[in-house]
């Protein structure tokens, strides 16, 4: 949860360090239920790490992190609602995935989470 995490304050929110950079790997995803807004999926898109919602637009299913990893894109396993991983765009007509800012320092993944009452 989110109590134990290091975090650092910044102006536009509270950086919050998730894992180590290595535990995201290519094609997988991997989640932190910060709070009850803030569930984050990881994934590595190339060589970048990227944080979008785990929670899906469509039903709000939090299983974005389990979808199906495809050339920069996530497929929701649910209804299968696919989203650009970069962008969260919706790539068909939906809504968007949330986005969060990703910064990797000194070996681990932080995420700037905004109105963080933690
Ligand atoms: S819950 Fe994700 S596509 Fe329906």
């Amino acid at each position: 949860m989110l109590s134990d995490r290091p975090r650092r304050e910044a102006d536009s929110g509270t950086w919050v360090r998730l894992c180590r950079s290595a535990e995201v790997v290519s094609r997988r995803g991997i989640h932190f239920e910060l709070d009850f807004e803030h569930d984050v999926a990881l994934f590595r898109v190339d060589e970048a790490i990227v944080a979008v919602s785990n929670v899906c637009p469509h039903k709000r299913e939090a299983l974005i992190y389990d979808g199906h990893v495809q050339q920069g894109t996530v497929t929701c396993p649910v209804h299968f609602w696919c989203f650009d991983l970069r962008t969260g765009k919706n790539v068909g007509s939906g809504a968007d995935l949330k986005t969060y800012l990703v910064e990797e320092r000194d070996g681990y993944v932080w995420v700037l989470i905004r109105d963080l009452d933690a």
